[in-house]
This record gives structure tokens, C-alpha cells and sequence, in this order.
């Protein structure tokens, strides 16, 4: 079982379009998935089509001690299990940065998921900016993939992310945790920046990026105000088939990994 968190401290970005289709394309292979709304936003719920609820997120888990398997709910895939957001989780920034060890909280939280043996992975969709949730989840994770905008400004919050990954790991919060891969998203084959701002990415980070790449695509947009991953909204689009790519490389990294 490995955690990984969907990190970048910008915002759109593509951080849930990924965690909700790289979820979804997992779960098609016949990989059991949690993924974790932890942005107060809940996009990631409402794209998936599920409600908000009060109690219904993480936070009764992270401030009161409760059980965080009463959190889990099915989605209409197979496989696919979420744990939704609700604003509550906004007073988690506040309640766990009062809280002595805050860093290390929502990891104890996810150890009983952990080792329930019911996932092969937990998804964590993680907020923008390096507020106390995203810092958390961090400490959490086993890895951390990062989305990236094919656009200038892209590059630059990626030495940010470098940096906090270091130091994450230098202050013993978590030592192991991996910056696992890079994925770039909304692509445009027409624009001679996109093509420049993945050419330098792969030239710094070769070992890390992903050869699929997500193309900017209106189906990819629209499909969240439907409440669908884009592998029920459009199954035999580019942007269905860029995550399906994205999933088999994903899962073909790890057995390399291990031999
Ligand atoms: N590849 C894409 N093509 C077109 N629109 C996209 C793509 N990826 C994301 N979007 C849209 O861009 C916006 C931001 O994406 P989102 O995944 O919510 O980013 P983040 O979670 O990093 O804030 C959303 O409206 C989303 O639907
Ligand atoms: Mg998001």
C-alpha cells in the first residue's frame, strides 16, 4: 500500500483533474483506490458527483480521534472509494497548527487505512498553498507526484516544491518521502511555450517526468460540472487516454521499482 500525494502550491494547476482521473483510470485496471478530498475546496467531491457533508470529511478523524474507515463511501466505479471533503476541513489549519505535533497528526490518521489491507493506494488530493493540510500531507505520504502547467510559471513553483520536500525530510517529520513524478498538464501542441516548458522539465527532472502528457482539453474541463471522471464522460477522448496512459505508466514505474 503507498500514499501519494497530488501536490503543488498553485492552484489550478490540475491537481484534482488528476487525483480524480488518475483514480478513476487506476481503479478501471482493477486497482483499489481511497482517494482523499483534503482541500476544503472539494472538488474533487463534487467531480466525482458526491455531496458534501457535514462530518463527512476527514476532520472528524484529524481533531476528534473519531475512526477515519466511517469516512470512506463507494463511487459509481469499481474500486474507486473517497473520503470527501467539506469546508470543515478549513478549521483543520487552524485546530491542528494549535495542536502540539501537527506535522505528524493526519499521518497517525491514515495509519489504520494503511494497513486494513482494503487499498493498493490512497490518493491525496491536496490544497494549494503550503498551509498546515498540504504540509500534512507531506508527512503523510509515501510519494509525491506533482502536476505542472505547461506554462511559464510552472517551473517556478517546482524549486519551491524541491525545497519544502527537503525539508520535510530533514526535519524527521518524514524521511523517506519520495518526489515520485512530474506529470504536465494542459498541453497545448499548438504553443511553442508548452513544448518549451516540457523540454525543460525533462532536462532537469529526466529521471522523474512522465512521458504522458495531458493535453489542455475543453471534455477534461467540463467534466467535473457533470460529476464525472473523464473515463465515464468521455471515454474515447485524448484526455481519457492521456490518463489511461498516465495509469499504465504510473503502475509500470512500480514494478520497475521493485526488480
Ligand atoms: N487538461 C486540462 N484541460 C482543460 N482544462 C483543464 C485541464 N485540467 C484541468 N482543467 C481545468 O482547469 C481548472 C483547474 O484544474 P484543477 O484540476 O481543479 O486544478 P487544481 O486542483 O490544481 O486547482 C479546472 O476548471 C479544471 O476543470
Ligand atoms: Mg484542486
Amino acid at each position: 500500500m503507498r500514499i501519494v500525494a497530488i501536490t503543488n502550491q498553485k492552484g489550478g494547476v490540475g491537481k484534482t483533474t488528476t487525483a480524480i482521473n488518475l483514480a478513476a483510470c487506476l481503479a478501471q485496471r482493477g486497482i483499489r483506490v481511497l482517494l482523499i478530498d483534503l482541500d476544503p475546496q472539494a472538488n474533487a467531491t463534487s467531480g466525482l458527483g458526491m455531496a458534501q457533508e457535514d462530518g463527512g470529511s476527514l476532520y472528524p478523524a484529524l481533531v476528534l480521534g473519531t475512526d477515519p474507515h466511517a469516512a470512506i463511501r463507494p463511487t459509481r466505479l469499481p474500486n474507486l472509494s473517497i473520503i470527501r471533503s467539506h469546508q470543515e476541513l478549513a478549521g483543520c489549519e487552524i485546530e491542528l497548527a494549535q495542536s502540539g505535533n501537527h506535522l505528524a497528526r493526519l499521518r497517525e490518521v491514515l495509519h489504520p487505512l494503511r494497513s486494513s489491507g482494503h487499498f493498493d493506494y490512497i490518493l491525496l488530493d491536496c490544497p494549494p498553498s503550503l498551509g498546515v493540510l498540504m504540509t500534512s500531507a507531506l508527512a503523510a505520504a509515501d510519494e509525491l507526484l506533482v502536476p505542472l502547467q505547461c506554462e511559464y510559471f510552472g517551473l517556478e513553483g517546482l524549486s519551491k516544491i524541491v525545497h519544502v520536500v527537503q525539508q520535510i525530510r530533514e526535519c524527521g517529520a518524514n524521511p523517506d518521502l519520495r518526489l515520485e513524478g512530474i506529470v504536465m498538464t494542459m498541453y497545448d501542441s499548438r504553443a511553442n511555450l508548452s513544448q518549451q516548458v516540457v523540454g525543460d522539465v525533462r532536462n532537469y527532472f529526466a529521471e522523474i517526468i512522465y512521458n504522458s502528457i495531458i493535453p489542455r482539453s475543453v471534455r477534461l474541463g467540463e467534466a467535473p460540472s457533470f460529476g464525472k471522471s473523464i473515463i465515464e464522460y468521455e471515454p474515447n477522448g485524448r484526455g481519457a487516454t492521456a490518463y489511461r496512459a498516465l495509469a499504465a505508466e504510473f503502475l509500470a514505474r512500480r514494478v520497475e521499482n521493485k526488480g
